[in-house]
């Protein structure tokens, strides 16, 4: 499948999606790569890549929902089937996602339902949490809210600080978002109208 990724940040998780493509062990298209921010380095990836990409900005526009509406026609017109949020820092209007339940994943750094929202890192090193990890789950209109698909845990330890803490979550990440991405693209998950079923079984 034909799949659009949004992201906001430096790429990595970008990089590992392409790096899974070019391995062969991620059967999907990149139709779309596009950003919030003009100068992020998911963009630059995917021009390296030769993935078309679009930066487009929120100033342009008169409030979220107008722009958000306008991201995911750009995102529809590109012929992508699946979105993927990797490191998008923005949370999507429900009138424009509603089209997109169901076909858009997001990965976040905390072992949901604990800390939704920013600073997962230090959240869960001021809460003296023994485990924290990832989690990829289906985007509702609440933020950071759908189901949970998938997580990857490490153990918190001494010497993690909130960088430290972050540098060792990405490679949970970077195995973690693949990982689902081809269960979706697979057809072996996917979102009915019962909710969300891994191998034909409730999640
Ligand atoms: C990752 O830590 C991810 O969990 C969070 O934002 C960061 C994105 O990093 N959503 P990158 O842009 O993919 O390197």
């Amino acid at each position: 499948p034909r799949i659009a990724v949004l992201a906001s940040g430096r790429g990595s998780n970008l990089a590992a999606l392409i790096a899974a493509r070019d391995a062969g062990t991620l059967p999907v298209e990149f139709a779309l790569v596009a950003s919030d921010k003009a100068d992020a380095g998911a963009l630059r990836l995917a021009e390296a890549a030769g993935i078309p990409t679009l930066a487009l900005s929120p100033k342009a526009y008169p409030d979220r929902r107008a722009y958000d509406l306008d991201l995911l026609d750009r995102v529809a017109a590109s012929g992508a089937e699946l979105l993927v949020l990797a490191g998008f820092m923005r949370v999507i209007d429900a009138e424009a996602l509603r089209p997109w339940v169901g076909r858009v994943i997001n990965i976040h750094p905390s072992l949901l339902p604990k800390y939704r929202g920013l600073h997962t890192h230090r959240r869960a090193l001021e809460a003296g949490d023994a485990e924290h990890g990832v989690s990829v789950h289906f985007v509702t209109a609440e933020l950071d809210g759908g189901p949970v698909i998938a997580q990857a845990r490490l153990t918190i330890e001494a010497g993690d600080d909130e960088q430290r803490l972050a540098e060792r979550l990405l490679p949970l990440e970077h195995r973690l978002l693949p990982a689902v991405l081809g269960l979706l693209a697979s057809g072996r998950l996917q979102w009915r109208d019962d909710g969300a079923h891994y191998a034909g079984q409730p999640l």
